[in-house]
């Protein structure tokens, strides 16, 4: 009993409050939902919505997130593109397990159910935690999700995501679109049950004793219903004028060629880590999961009443649709894209410097197989490589899959594909880049931030919790 496209209004995301300034709390919890019209949904949210609220922050204005956590499941969550100090950044070990919860690792292994885990490597806290962010960045859309080891897929997938949307001067500076022009899309498909509740393919649905899922989704969980802000193909009526849009493919495995139909441009202004140095028109918008495009469509280019639909022609059936623009009235202009968003350095490979290379895989035939990196399924507390801090090296990753690569803390820019120059969609500073199948991406990853162990790994999030992710440590 799926809804008609286009019916359900855009929801957005409520902004968080601070208990005081600079302290939030937010409460992990499961909730009744209504996602598909007439039926319930028990989704597993940030105070228990889907998405989560949107945490609205300054650049180089700390904040603390008191995470509780009433789930049945232990948690530990990421501030995805966060520059944020190894301890606060949601190591996937590093649980919080709900008050009067017992915590049992799941038992090791390095297939598909589950990592091989030193029991030295666990750490444990008690109902609820708080995780540091200092916000030394620039003004750029994150996100946080759950990051929990082997059960990232199916956490993510009841609904543990959320914006985190970074301000600054420089921004506010620029008269792109504000306020209710301004608006976060967070794009992910599920599957439904017939009785509302999510479906995926878990080979214990308890989340609880083993990791995995059902063989035949190896390469990764897809839904055949796309939800935009949790709710699926809704519309958003807009006036004729200019919208800032920012893009999130929250999806677990799904890819999307975003388009717009009649016709239309989308203005990139932004990508993962922040602006831009010029704006960027493109035709179609190819987003990996875990990516961000912050885009400006002018709905000034089409006559009032006209149903203006973001469609993925990636997909077919009914993940072909995403969401509609009804450009319901004429409205009053203050905005504009200049020429010139930001200072950004261009990226020029720097004559002296480190070089790695990193190799996506799947190894393995049956129960044994697994996604890996250089050969090697991931192993807490076994760094790939030891960068230092203040250093920049030279990335190459290698695939044999669709492979988002994404590096936690160290932002990066896309130098090369497969030698030549970058797609026009790989500019800016970013934190994930799509590697396409046999591909070679060479980036530019500069170590500024923290010392300590972070993270790299693939976000197709089933290949992230079947062994695709590695420890660097910046010394
Ligand atoms: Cu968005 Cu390590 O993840
Ligand atoms: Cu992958």
């Amino acid at each position: 009993p799926l809804p008609r496209p286009f019916t359900v209004p855009l929801p957005i995301p409520a902004v968080a409050r601070p208990t005081r300034p600079g302290h939030y709390e937010v409460v992990q919890r499961p909730a009744k939902v209504e996602i598909v019209p007439g039926t319930t949904t028990e989704v597993w949210g940030f105070d228990g919505t889907f998405p989560g609220p949107t945490f609205a922050v300054r650049r180089a204005s700390p904040v603390t997130v008191r995470v509780r956590n009433e789930l049945p499941v232990p948690t530990s969550t990421h501030l995805h593109g966060g520059v944020t100090p190894a301890g606060s950044d949601g190591y996937p070990t590093d649980l919080v397990v709900a008050e009067g919860r017992g915590f049992r690792p799941p038992p090791g292994g390095h297939s598909h159910h589950g990592m091989l885990v030193d029991p030295s490597q666990w750490t444990l806290h008690r109902g609820a935690r708080d995780y540091a962010y200092p916000l030394d960045q620039r003004a750029a859309t994150l996100w946080y999700h759950d990051h929990r080891m082997d059960f990232t897929a199916p956490q993510v997938w009841r609904g543990l995501a959320g914006f985190m949307i970074v301000g600054d001067d420089e921004d506010d500076a620029l008269p792109l679109p504000r306020g209710e022009r301004d608006v976060p899309l967070m794009i992910c498909d599920r599957a439904f049950e017939e009785d509302g509740s999510f479906r995926y393919p878990a080979t214990d649905p308890s989340l609880l004793v083993s990791a995995g899922v059902e063989a035949a989704y190896m390469e990764g969980v897809e839904g055949d219903v796309i939800l935009v802000n949790g709710a699926p193909w809704p519309v958003l009526e807009v006036s004729a004028t200019r919208y800032r849009l920012r893009l999130l493919n929250a999806s677990n495995a799904r890819r999307y060629r975003l388009e717009l139909t009649p016709g239309g441009r989308f203005v990139q202004v932004g990508s993962d880590a922040g602006l831009l140095a010029t704006p960027v028109a493109h035709e179609a918008i190819t987003m990996a999961p875990a990516e961000r495009f912050d885009v400006v469509v002018d709905f000034s280019a089409y006559p009032v009443g006209t149903e203006v639909t973001m469609v993925n022609t990636l997909g077919t059936g009914p993940a072909r649709d995403v969401m509609r623009f009804r450009v319901a009235r004429r409205g009053r202009e203050d905005s504009a894209v200049p020429g010139r968003l930001a200072e950004a350095e261009p990226a020029v490979r720097p004559t002296a410097t480190v070089s790695r290379s990193f190799d996506f895989r799947r190894t393995g035939q049956g129960p044994e197989a697994a996604w890996t990196i250089n050969g090697l399924p991931f192993r807490p507390g076994s760094p790939l490589a030891r960068p230092r801090l203040g250093t920049t090296e030279i990335w190459r990753f290698t695939s044999d899959f669709h492979h988002p690569v994404h590096v936690h803390m160290a932002h990066f820019r896309v130098l090369s594909r497969n030698g030549r120059i970058p797609a026009a969609t790989d500019g800016g500073w970013k934190d994930t880049v799509d590697v396409r199948p046999y591909e070679v991406v060479e980036v530019l990853v500069r170590f500024e931030g923290f010392r300590g162990r972070y993270m790299m790994h693939c976000h197709n999030l089933e290949h992230e919790d079947m062994a695709m992710m590695a420890d660097f440590e910046v010394v």
